[in-house]
């Protein structure tokens, strides 16, 4: 089934009838210079910010006419810089839960932190605390927690060491055998190596294979 069609997106002077096409389960790696406008795509099919003209479609419907709170729960960006909020660990983790009216397992935040590298005691850490790379892995499982359909990446292991990098490739693998569809933007070359679907974005536009120049 497809889940996202872009169709002839512009956006300022960044993106130029930009189109392309999500099926269910698929790993959409993207790559390109850095201001190509990666996070500017991500951050559309996000609806994050508008286009200048051309349309995004989730599940066959305009993002614009879709509840703004329903397309978060379904297509989830996460930052290349991310955001925090509250005072600690805990609180961004049991946001989730609040917005949907439960109560948080305890075991069940401390796995979701283990299984990014992060220890249990993390649960309590000021998020003034946290390096750059532990942001990023609380703020990725934060926005995985209730298993969103599409899952946009910009950069999340950009900056970590190769351990973490490989917890949260593992993480990332395990949500897609579970059916999570990905967007991911990434400059690692291990991540472009083992790409499923690469496509790279030049001269706003999308394309398969690098342009020889
Ligand atoms: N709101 C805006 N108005 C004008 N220009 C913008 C706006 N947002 C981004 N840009 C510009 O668009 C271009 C693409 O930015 P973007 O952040 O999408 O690049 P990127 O491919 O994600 O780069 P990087 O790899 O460094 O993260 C840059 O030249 C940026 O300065
Ligand atoms: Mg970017």
């Amino acid at each position: 089934m497809m889940l996202i069609k872009v169709e002839q997106l512009s956006y300022l002077q960044v993106l130029h009838d930009l189109s392309m096409q999500v099926e269910e389960g698929d790993w959409v790696t993207i790559i390109g210079k850095s201001g190509s406008g990666k996070s500017t795509l991500l951050k559309l099919i996000a609806g994050l910010i508008s286009p200048t003209s051309g349309h995004i479609y989730y599940q066959g419907q305009d993002i614009t006419d879709l509840d703004p709170i329903k397309l978060r729960q379904s297509v989830s960006y996460c930052y290349q810089q991310p955001v925090l909020f509250g005072e600690t660990v805990a609180d961004n983790l049991n946001f989730p839960f609040k917005i949907r009216h439960q109560q948080p397992q305890h075991d069940q935040l401390v796995a979701s932190l283990q299984s990014v590298q992060l220890p249990a005691e993390f649960l309590t850490k000021k998020i003034t605390e946290l390096s750059g790379g532990e942001k990023q892995r609380v703020a990725m499982i934060r926005n995985l927690l209730f298993h969103p359909k599409v899952v946009l990446l910009d950069e999340v292991t950009a900056g970590l060491d190769e351990e973490s990098k490989q917890a949260v490739h593992q993480f990332l693998v395990k949500a897609h055998q579970n059916g999570t569809t990905f967007i991911q933007v990434t400059h690692e070359i291990d991540e472009i190596a083992n790409a499923e679907q690469k496509l790279v974005l030049e001269n706003g536009g999308l394309h398969h294979e690098e342009l020889s120049r």
